[in-house]
């Protein structure tokens, strides 16, 4: 699929027409004037311009048919990032049945902000995907389009906003396929060639990884507890991004890469797990946004970390009952085995904190259902220790219109992690907020730095399909997280 950014118009088999409730001309005026002709009369009284109103319409210039798509985008005044995103995305699932090769993305009018096409172009893009790399039967493959024009006569969209689109939706493409390969296909130690292939776009990326042994080495008991019930072997991966950078120390960026989460003894049900090769979200957005830093290049020192293991039931598997020590030396009652993604991410945080000294750590997690039964499945969990990273986060979910929302970490929970018999535990019977317990003993390795903590696990899969998104993975976070980093 070929993304263009044109100043004039030549052809196309679809042309996407943007506009506002009751400004008709304006949209009717974009258009080049063979086209006005055909359709002006046409069009009067059926175009409303409310929001959600697709009317289509079929003209020919010379030998070449076009239909032209007008998209209500309703009042002006009410059409927030969101909306725009949501519009054009819908409009992907409007017209997507009729598999134009060529389709062309028009402004609303002349002075518009820019802006409403970015998003409602961004929407189209994210609606037109759909896994299908392991169906064989071409009728059922995804339609792609060959070519997707956006035209912007007066350069409001210059090249360079234009080239970082691309790669976003590229990235959060990249991101969904990782997260819905399946489980057998995606172990450990391929989302370690994933980040060598990664550091492969880029002399600015050094990839490091460390094997079962150099995990054994390291004394990193909690990885290593995690990936005992499998025969797959587990994996820390190190990608450090460093570009004569502006920051003085790294962001450090640290995804939860549970290729298959079956729950361990304390073994998930059916209905809980039949999705659980998605928990390796976190892992797949760091590899999303590392891709990003390879093609924009931005002047800044980040370093991406995935924890990775599969959860499985072997007779090494970890116990109920277990005590393990992580890399700080911090001992660990095992409580339940299914609480395995604060494990994984414990040992690489007070690693890398203690390796890097970073500025501020993200790290992002399907770490609980709880989180989808307090806030569901579009939106992320943030837990932080510091507001001014959450306030970054914030602006950062305003520019790609993802929704964030801000949970609790109290004493309450932080003294709730405390174990008996050993310095912690996993898990705590009768506590009822499980999104803020996780975050709690993650609290614990973090090593008192600026901290924000991601709960993705509703937010990075959607179960039924949205316009945004085909059922299966969001690519959320990725966006998010390149609009974070680039305020530093
Ligand atoms: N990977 C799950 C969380 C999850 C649940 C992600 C549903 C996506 C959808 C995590 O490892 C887990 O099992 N969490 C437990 C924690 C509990 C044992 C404290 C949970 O949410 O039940
Ligand atoms: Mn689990
Ligand atoms: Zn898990």
């Amino acid at each position: 699929m070929k993304l263009n950014l044109l100043k004039t118009y030549t052809t196309a088999d679809a042309i996407l027409l943007p506009l506002f409730e009751n400004k008709l001309k304006d949209a009717i005026d974009q258009l080049p004037a063979t086209l006005q002709k055909q359709i002006a009369h046409l069009v009067d009284h059926k175009v409303t311009g409310k929001r959600g109103d697709i009317e289509v319409f079929h003209t020919a210039t010379g030998k070449t048919n076009v239909s032209i798509y007008f998209i209500g985008l309703g009042e002006k005044a009410k059409l927030d990032s969101e909306q725009q995103k949501l519009m054009g995305a819908k409009t992907a699932q409007a017209i997507k049945k009729y598999k134009y090769d060529k389709v062309a993305i028009f402004p609303i009018n002349k002075k518009e902000n820019i802006k409403i096409m970015h998003f409602f172009a961004l929407g189209f893009l994210l609606g037109s995907y759909k896994f299908d790399t392991y169906i064989n039967d071409k009728k059922k493959k995804q339609h792609i389009y060959k070519e997707i024009q956006v035209i912007s006569p007066d350069s409001k969209l210059t090249n360079t906003e234009f080239d970082e689109l691309n790669t976003i939706t590229q990235a959060i493409y990249y991101t969904r396929d990782l997260v819905n390969t399946p489980p057998n296909e995606l172990t450990p130690t391929q989302l370690g060639k994933e980040a060598l292939a990664i550091g492969k776009l880029s002399r600015q990326i050094k990839v490091t990884i460390f094997d079962d042994k150099l995990l054994k080495k390291h004394k990193m008991g909690l990885i290593l507890g995690v990936g005992a019930g499998s025969h797959e072997e587990s994996r820390l991966i190190f990608m450090e991004y460093k570009n004569k950078p502006t920051n003085k120390k790294p962001l450090l960026i640290v995804g939860k890469g549970v290729t298959f989460d079956a729950g361990g003894l304390n073994i998930k049900p059916t209905n809980n797990i039949e999705d659980m090769k998605s928990d390796m979200a976190g892992a797949a957005s760091v590899l999303g946004l590392m891709q990003i830093l390879a093609k924009l290049k931005p002047n800044l020192h980040v370093v991406g970390v995935i924890s990775s293991a599969e959860n499985l039931l072997g007779d090494k598997a970890m116990k109920p009952g277990d005590i393990l020590t992580a890399y700080n030396g911090e001992t660990v009652e095992i409580t339940n085995t299914d609480a395995e993604g604060r494990l994984v991410l414990a040992d690489a945080l007070a690693y890398s904190t203690k390796k890097y000294n970073p500025e501020i750590i993200v790290d992002i997690a399907t770490l609980t259902g709880a989180c989808i039964a307090a806030i569901g499945f579009q939106i992320t969990g943030v837990v932080s220790n510091n507001d001014k990273l959450y306030n970054k986060l914030e602006t950062a979910s305003k520019n790609c219109a993802d929704l964030i929302w801000h949970l609790p970490l109290t004493q309450h929970f932080q003294d709730k992690v405390a174990s008996d018999i050993a310095d912690y535990k996993n898990w705590t019977a009768g506590v009822n907020a499980g999104a803020s317990m996780g975050a709690a003993f993650l609290e614990k390795f973090i090593n008192n730095h600026n901290w924000a903590h991601l709960d993705i696990a509703g937010s990075s899969w959607t179960p039924e399909n949205t316009p945004t998104s085909h059922q299966g993975a969001t690519g959320v976070p990725v966006h998010m997280l390149w609009e974070l980093i680039k305020q530093y």
